[in-house]
């Protein structure tokens, strides 16, 4: 259990429905909760707006850190909220279910299913390095997951191991996506803590840049690295100034994969899902 004295207490109520039962963690926008859902009688997982910086207000209300944070906050309020009602609409077994949405103490919440299982970052400590075979399953349900995210006309935008969750009976889950719309947000505050310095491309890194698909990329081919060496990739920071990815640990066809998606000129990397896939299950010689 986590303790930080922004997170909401166990056992408040949000929405006269939702019981927090404990925090979960947080990410750069957000604290995400295990709740119970009191109408259906299932947990879910509820992720709240609460960018780094914030404050929490004696009512649970979310104060945005500084004054000059007041103007992007409320901005950016609004276009996560509009990003999840569109969202919501995507349905796919490889992509967490977001069941609704709600404002409630100066703030936005959104619902997802709670997955039972191990986000992939967890999987790996426990497991160690995983074999290609094994990779390669993971990786080619994840670019399903990715492919429909894509085919809503959307980018993932934060994919890395924590956001990928592994059921307790095998299956994939993408999750928490919208990074990519509130990325410029809090960018030049603090772009470190925002971005995931391991799993972003190196176009992600400039301010001013629009999210791709060839972004989502990148990054699965960051996650299939850490699945394969049990590291996570160098960030794209340092690849850029000629430190080299580490790839001695990693046999040929996995490793032509992994260049290929991580490649630092976007145009050299599978330019979708479907051609990253197509490598994964040896039809593209690479
Ligand atoms: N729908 C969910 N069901 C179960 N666990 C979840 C769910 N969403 C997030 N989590 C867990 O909560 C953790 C914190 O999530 P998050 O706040 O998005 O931060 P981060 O992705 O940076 O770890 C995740 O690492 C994951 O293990
Ligand atoms: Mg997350």
């Amino acid at each position: 259990m986590i303790v930080i004295e922004y997170y909401l207490k166990e056992s408040t109520i949000l929405k006269k429905r939702y019981r927090v039962v404990e925090p979960l963690g947080k990410g750069g926008f957000g604290l995400t909760y295990k709740c119970m859902d009191l109408h259906r009688g299932e947990f879910a997982a509820i992720k709240e707006f609460f960018p780094r910086g914030s404050e929490r207000g004696d009512a649970l209300e979310v104060i945005p850190g500084s004054a000059d944070l007041r103007e992007a906050y409320y901005d950016k309020l609004s276009s996560f909220s509009e990003e999840f009602r569109i969202i919501s609409t995507i349905s796919d077994i490889h992509v967490v279910k977001v069941l609704d949405f709600f404002t409630e103490n100066n703030t936005a919440y959104y619902v997802m299913e709670f997955i039972s299982g191990m986000n992939l970052k967890d999987y790996g400590k426990h497991n160690g390095r995983l074999d290609q075979k094994r990779s390669f399953e993971i990786i080619d349900d994840i670019l399903k997951g990715v492919a429909s995210i894509h085919e809503s006309g959307y980018i993932h935008g934060d994919l890395k191991p924590t956001n990928v969750m592994l059921t307790d009976d095998g299956k994939i889950k993408v999750m928490d996506f919208g990074a990519a719309c509130l990325k410029d947000t809090f960018y030049s505050y603090e772009a470190s803590k925002v971005v995931s310095m391991s799993y972003a491309c190196p176009e992600k890194f400039f301010a001013s840049s629009t999210p791709e698909l060839s972004w989502d990329i990148y990054s699965v081919g960051g996650i299939l690295y850490f699945l394969l060496s049990g590291i996570d990739p160098i960030p794209a920071t340092d690849r850029v100034r000629g430190i080299p990815l580490e790839l001695s640990m990693i046999s040929r066809k996995p490793k032509a994969i992994i260049e290929k998606s991580m490649a630092l000129v976007a145009t050299r990397r599978f330019r979708d899902t479907a051609h990253f896939r197509k490598a994964i299950n040896g039809r593209l010689f690479l």
